[in-house]
């Protein structure tokens, strides 16, 4: 800012007498900003001319062919949509909220069919765009109104998370999540952490299939957890992008938030269809937060669409048009609920080949985590030096981390994938 009112003030009038043009010193100290460690691997795949390029980078589903998923309840919603000219004028701006047909059936699938909080009016929830959106607008509104509070981020997490709170303006800690040496859940210092935590604290936490680690708590770990939310006054924002993902039950993985409600916590949750509808590119998904009544989830609601309103005014109608086709039609769901199992078990089936082809390999290395971690990914304990070489010498794309994102695995690449791995690590 101080650069731009510099170069501002310097510009000298011309013999014409006009303003000596500023614009070209305007953007002369904007760097290039660095890649970001999960979409720059898309990038790169795509330019690499190999024809044995593997991308198993970014999360996103594909069929045992390698190629993106349309599932067919999603085909089905859109037929709906095209045949039906009534259908036309929804093409209309929606509500800076969103669609409310879309928010009611997305509620049902985090709270529950039966849940009270629904049927008292409860719970403040508007559209978002996708998970990314919804954990946004969620940061923005806890610096408008937390405005000294931090958001504890489990270590690892999600790169964009460390972006979105930033971006917000809210400062970061970190809590104990994942142990190295097990390739599971560090328990003990997870739970020292959040009891040392200052008293009413917001924490960040993945509702199922954790990105990137691909480790959950277990049912009683979960309850351990939010007890001892209760005892400290803590703040829980649930994360679910991968709800269906992680067990290919959508009511199973919402176990972990229905735990917190069951001990009468006011939870935050961010839902995402990118996954589970395979929508990625439609941006649809869910912001809602658990109030005291419904006066006041009126006024946090209203707040939350002044926050979406100078940021993009309301949400796009396409993908909430097809969620709430596919969600209020008996048929539909179910064939949607068939479809997320399938693409769940497509992704376990694949977590049982690599791991098989490993041992067959004779790797000196154990990994029983491969399958043992669920959900999308699998956080395979590669170094960064040896993700290098899996990209330099065999073609194969993904974070630095070591994450492998199981849903870019097929019958036709894992053999491949699984010889790489080997290579690279069998020295270790
Ligand atoms: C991922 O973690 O790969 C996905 O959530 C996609 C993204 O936006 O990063």
């Amino acid at each position: 800012m101080a650069h731009l009112f510099r170069a501002g003030y310097s510009g000298h009038l011309s013999k014409s007498g006009a303003a000596r043009s500023i614009s070209t010193a305007l953007w002369r100290h904007v760097e290039p900003a660095p890649k970001d460690p999960i979409l720059g691997v898309t990038e790169a795949f795509l330019a690499d001319p190999s024809p044995h390029k593997v991308n198993v980078g970014v999360g996103a589903y594909r069929d045992d062919n390698g190629k993106p998923v349309v599932l067919e309840c999603v085909r089905e919603a859109e037929r709906r949509i095209a045949g039906n000219l009534n259908i036309v004028t929804k093409r209309e701006y929606l509500p800076m909220g969103g669609s409310v047909k879309m928010v009611e059936e997305t509620l049902k699938l985090a709270y529950g069919e039966n849940s009270d909080l629904i049927k008292d009016k409860r719970i403040a929830a508007v559209q978002a765009l996708s998970g990314t959106g919804a954990c946004r607008l969620f940061a923005d509104f806890q610096k408008r109104f937390s405005p000294d509070s931090q958001i504890y981020i489990p270590a690892p997490t999600w790169s964009n998370h460390h972006n979105i709170w930033r971006d917000a303006h809210v400062p970061e800690k970190t809590f104990s999540y994942y142990h190295p040496e097990t390739r599971g859940l560090d328990f003990a210092s997870l739970m020292n952490d959040i009891k040392n935590a200052p008293n009413g604290s917001f924490f960040l936490l993945h509702a199922c299939a954790h990105n990137p680690t691909g480790v959950d708590p277990t049912e009683e770990q979960w309850k351990e957890i939010s007890h001892q939310f209760k005892v400290k006054g803590h703040f829980a924002f649930f994360d679910m992008a991968y709800q269906g993902f992680a067990s290919g039950d959508p009511e199973r993985d919402a176990k972990s938030i229905r735990i917190f409600l069951e001990d009468g916590h006011q939870i935050g949750c961010a839902q995402s269809y990118a996954k589970n509808m395979g929508l990625y590119g439609q941006r649809v998904g869910c912001l809602s937060v658990v109030c005291e009544d419904e006066k006041q989830a009126v006024a946090v609601k209203s707040q939350l669409q002044q926050i979406a309103r100078p940021m993009y005014s309301n949400p796009p109608v396409h993908g909430a048009l097809v969620v709430s086709i596919i969600l209020s039609d008996p048929d539909l769901k179910s064939l949607w609920l068939k479809e997320v199992k399938g693409m769940a078990d497509r992704i376990i089936g694949m977590r049982t080949a690599l791991r098989e082809n490993l041992e067959k390999l004779g790797s000196p290395l154990s990994w029983e985590h491969v399958t043992k971690q669920i959900g999308m990914f699998c956080y395979s304990g590669m170094t960064p030096e040896q993700v290098d070489r899996l990209t330099k010498e065999f073609h194969i794309y993904m974070t630095r981390n070591g994450r492998i994102s199981m849903a870019g695995v097929t019958t036709g690449n894992v053999g491949y994938l699984a010889n790489a791995i080997h290579e690279v690590t069998k020295s270790a």
